[in-house]
């Protein structure tokens, strides 16, 4: 489908200057610079993984974009807690790049740089405070994520969280959480969203670097119930496909599972080249704003290394499976352009029948 139909231009194809009103989300291993690629071909925004993309490694990923579309209109993902997350944000000012996406963001005066160079600043957020503080702190568009997303997930289901963010901000919201089909975009856009964001559906494209194997366990998921919060990986609620590993995890002791992650913090140490004083420093701040967190800090280290095992090296029972509940309702692989395009169809099929309804009733109304 190529039309561009007038319903499904929104504030976010404007201001993103994309064809529809579809976001491919980052995601640690799986966002790279094909898969933004394909995404950007297809007329659909995509978001690079900063956090996993080696420092070294990142200006080449940017320019792999830009030189493949084109030109920059593409996001950068990131997380204060990277070491180089200060590089993600000067990388971005200087490309140009049309947007970065974050959690724990940057202070008011890094977003206010970040503004100034015409970069959009898209926070995602699973609560209602953290939307509003997200704008207070200068966001140009939120993107709220419901309970039933991949990945860190907050408590919320995205048909609550979104009408409760729209009343409460005055920038353009982007529903994430449990989208897959044309029918998902139209009803996000008929209750008021500029768009869908969408991670769990575009890693299971056949644009998508993960692992053959690894993508047949998401194919095999047929249970939504088996795509559950657990707490173990980091000590944040995590939504994954539930595997042996994630069963060992959980009953681990807390000393086996202190090990488990302090190998997983070396081998993370190794593979980004943190240095010693950073992962010191990432520590002690913590402890200093919460010492509940020490655990946490600690476990957090986990997450990149028990994520690659699955998706990069291909063992879907030795590491962790990130996937919202959707995965359960996704049956195959198409490419990120086809998928794109066939979500579009769908949703302006869906809407063009909701106005010829409305427009039916008023005739009606006036004989
Ligand atoms: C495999 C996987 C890895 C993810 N990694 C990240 C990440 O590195 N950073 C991030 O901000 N969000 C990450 N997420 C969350 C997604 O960016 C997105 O917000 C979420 O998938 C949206 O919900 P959905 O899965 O229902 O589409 C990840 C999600 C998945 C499924």
């Amino acid at each position: 489908m190529n039309s561009t139909s007038p319903l499904l231009q929104t504030e976010l194809t404007r201001r993103l200057g994309c064809r529809y009103p579809i976001i491919q989300t980052a995601m640690g291993w799986v966002s790279d610079a094909n898969l933004v690629i394909a995404t950007t071909n297809g007329g659909g925004f995509g978001f690079l993984a900063g956090a996993t993309i080696e420092p070294a490694k990142l200006e080449d990923e940017i320019l792999k974009v830009i030189n493949a579309t084109g030109g920059s209109n593409f996001g950068l993902n990131f997380h204060m807690f990277q070491e180089n997350a200060m590089q993600c944000v000067e990388l971005a000012i200087k490309y140009r790049l049309k947007a970065v996406s974050y959690g724990r963001g940057p202070d008011k005066e890094t977003i206010g740089r970040l503004k100034a160079a015409g970069v959009l600043c898209i926070p995602t957020v699973g609560a209602l405070k953290h939307a509003v503080k997200a704008v207070q702190l200068g966001a140009d568009m939120i993107t709220i994520q419901g309970s039933e997303g991949g990945g860190h997930t907050g408590g919320v289901p995205t048909t609550i969280l979104l009408p409760q963010v729209l009343d409460a901000v005055d920038v353009p919201v982007i529903a994430a959480g449990g989208y897959s089909t044309g029918r998902g975009l139209a009803s996000a856009l008929a209750a008021g969203a500029a768009g869908i964001a969408m991670g769990t559906r575009f890693m299971m494209t056949s644009d998508s670097p993960t692992p053959q194997q690894t993508l047949e366990r998401y194919l095999a998921v047929q249970d939504p119930q088996k795509i559950r919060v657990t707490l173990a990986v980091d000590g944040m609620r995590h939504r994954m496909v539930e595997n042996a590993f994630i069963h060992k995890l959980e009953g681990a002791s807390p000393m086996r599972k202190l090990w488990i992650a302090l190998s997983s913090a070396r081998q993370w140490k190794r593979e980004t080249g943190m240095t010693f004083g950073h992962m010191l420093k990432t520590f002690f701040k913590a402890v200093k704003e919460d010492p509940a967190q020490m655990s946490q800090v600690v476990m957090s280290a986990n997450q990149p290394v028990l994520l690659q095992r699955s998706m990069v090296q291909g063992f879907p029972d030795e590491g962790i499976l990130p996937s919202g509940q959707v995965a359960a309702a996704i049956n195959e692989l198409i490419s990120a352009p086809d998928l794109i395009a066939s979500i579009a169809g769908e949703a302006e099929t869906c809407l063009e029948a909701l106005c010829a309804r409305a427009n039916g009733q008023a005739l009606e109304e006036a004989s």
